[in-house]
């Protein structure tokens, strides 16, 4: 079996506000498979970051706290750990790139000297070898005249070249898992397209697990192994890329995939949205906390919660749908409603919804 690098387990943080303890996850299970990739998708608001800020352990600084669960790096639960403890993690065997690069690079320091920065602290080497080293994660990450880069501060790149500034600093450790939060959203596409090569390219070459949060299913199609679709606060639905894509369980996913630009079929190009908005975790609602905006909706989903059940491959989906008896009802209740839809994802998959 895979060894495992990430297991998050029935992981619940969240915001002490003055309505008291507001939860942004809501008893959130992950893994990934070390060499693998994991995109964490779903709207704005759904606790992708949150997730990804408990796993560095970041949320303590962001107000918010861990109320329950466990966060299991190479065995070990980071939950448990002192923030003095995380110091030797985060930034060395754990690293995070977030979406805007400007607000990760330093800009009264050169980019070379930001990542020898990050070599001395943690690999304790000195000053000259920290500054070949950096020269060289520049080059591998694409920037050319990387000698030249190096001394350069980052007012002076473009924001793509910063983001593979961020990357080398991000990667120079050598982390076992790299967390990357949106990495190409602030590009442009065409930047966004070669950032999304060079993560793969990477992943490859240094052997590293990767943790991608974005909310944009192509993206996901992209770069992922897995993909975890998330829902106000939970796991709604979790497969490999085949599975997601070409077996969709749940009606959130199923919606998400139709909302991609680039759809064609019945619609004339129309882009699908799903009707109404993610409610806030502390104002859930009964049952399945999709069901307000779900056009399968059932009687028994406005009344109890479904579990996130896993299929004997480890495909698994939180529906009442997935309920053998249930399923032919909603089934012959939507087909006179269904339009079929063929998207094209990338060059990579073609499916019919
Ligand atoms: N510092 C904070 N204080 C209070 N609530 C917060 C804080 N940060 C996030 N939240 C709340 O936690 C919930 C989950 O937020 P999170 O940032 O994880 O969403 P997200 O899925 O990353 O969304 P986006 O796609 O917009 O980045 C939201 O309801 C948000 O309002
Ligand atoms: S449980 Fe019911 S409401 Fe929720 S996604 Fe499935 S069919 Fe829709
Ligand atoms: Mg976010």
């Amino acid at each position: 079996m895979a060894e495992k690098v990430l297991q998050i387990r029935s992981l619940t943080a969240g915001f002490l506000t003055e309505k008291g303890f507001v939860k942004a996850t809501d008893r959130v299970t992950l893994e990934l498979d070390r060499g693998q990739t994991l995109c964490v998708v779903g709207e704005s608001g759904s606790g992708k970051s949150v997730t990804a800020m408990s796993v560095m352990r970041l949320i303590d600084y962001a107000g918010g706290f861990i109320e329950d669960g466990e966060v299991l790096f190479s065995g070990s639960d980071l939950v448990k750990k002192k923030q003095q403890e995380m110091l030797k993690i985060r930034g060395n065997r754990i690293t995070m790139i977030f979406q805007d690069p400007m607000s990760a690079l330093n800009p009264v320091f050169t980019v070379g000297d930001q990542i020898a920065e990050a070599l001395r602290i943690h690999k304790r080497m000195s000053k000259q070898a920290a500054w070949q080293a950096s020269v060289e994660m520049l080059r591998r990450v694409g920037i050319p005249d990387p000698d030249m880069r190096a001394k350069q501060y980052p007012h002076e790149m473009s924001g793509g070249m910063c983001q593979r500034v961020v990357i080398a600093m991000a990667l120079a450790c050598n982390p076992e898992l790299l967390i990357a939060d949106e990495p190409t959203t602030a590009l442009d596409v065409t930047v966004q397209a070669q950032i999304l090569d060079l993560l793969r390219q990477l992943k490859q070459e240094f052997g590293m697990s990767i943790l991608l949060i974005t909310h944009d299913m192509g993206v996901a199609a992209e770069v992922a192994d897995r993909i975890a679709v998330m829902y106000a606060g939970a796991v709604v639905e979790e497969g490999t890329v085949k599975e997601i894509f070409e077996q969709p369980r749940h009606p959130y996913t199923i919606g998400l995939l139709k909302s991609i630009p680039g759809l064609e079929g019945e619609r004339g190009g129309e882009l699908y949205t799903i009707k109404g908005v993610i409610p806030p975790i502390s104002q859930l609602p009964s049952g399945c906390r999709f069901h307000p905006r779900c056009p399968h909706v059932m009687e028994i989903c406005k009344q109890r919660e479904p579990a996130l059940l896993a299929s004997p491959t480890g495909h698994k989906a939180a529906c009442w749908l997935d309920e053998p008896g249930l399923k032919g009802a909603a089934e012959a209740e939507t087909a006179a409603s269904s339009h079929a839809l063929k998207v094209t994802i990338g060059s990579k998959t073609e499916v019919t919804l």
